[in-house]
């Protein structure tokens, strides 16, 4: 049985993409049910329209609190029967009581070398420490930002001419990788999650 997917964004949407093209493969283990973006402008519903993929937005001040607000996101899920959630560029923190309701089911992709630069500008950040390495990084999610068990990472060198957009660049080719894999190995349960640790089934 394939693994139900939601994707939920906020932007531009190309790890959403990346993960939608895989899944049109008949072999992957997993299909694209759903997209939320918490953003109405976001340019990736549109993106997701196109592959025919069913789309809906929640902002955040048509709500009371976050826990509201991340609690009707999760009846949505569970109306339509999600089994496996994936953050791509969503840009709001889930609450500690959605994470819990969707312990070790939902997967995020981040453009660092976790837990190296958790947060935001990573790549100004790596640039101005000199950094000569970086990359991107899969994990599970755990309620505290930008950790969790760690999936998969790619690296990168960092060149002396590079700035900020052309580390960008780089890094995101690694995560339109490493994200659809990452899926692919959860969905077909060849990981385990032991611990705080990623493991092979
Ligand atoms: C990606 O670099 C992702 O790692 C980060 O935000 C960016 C989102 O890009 N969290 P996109 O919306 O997937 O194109």
């Amino acid at each position: 049985m394939k693994k139900r997917v939601a994707i939920l964004i906020s932007g531009r949407g190309s790890n959403m993409e990346a993960l939608i093209r895989a899944a049109q493969d008949h072999n992957y283990p997993a299909t694209i049910e759903l997209v939320i973006s918490n953003k109405d402008s976001a340019l990736g519903l549109q993106v997701a329209n196109s592959y025919g993929i069913d789309t809906k937005t929640v902002i955040r001040k048509n709500f009371n609190s976050d826990q509201e607000f991340d609690d009707h996101i999760s009846n949505i899920l569970l109306q339509v029967q999600i089994d496996i959630i994936c953050t791509a560029g969503y840009m709001k923190i889930l609450t500690k009581k959605f994470v819990d309701e969707w312990m070790n089911k939902i997967i995020n992709i981040h453009p660092s070398l976790l837990p190296s630069y958790k947060g935001l500008n990573t790549h100004r950040r790596a640039l101005e420490d000199g950094a000569r390495v970086t990359g991107c990084t899969t994990h599970i999610v755990r309620a505290e930002l930008d950790s969790g068990p760690i999936i998969m990472q790619e690296s990168v060198h960092i060149e002396k001419d590079d700035d900020e957009d052309t580390l960008a660049a780089k890094v995101l080719k690694l995560e339109h990788r490493i994200f659809p894999e990452s899926l692919q190995k959860i969905a077909s349960g060849k990981l385990i999650i032991k611990d705080n640790i990623v493991l092979e089934n």
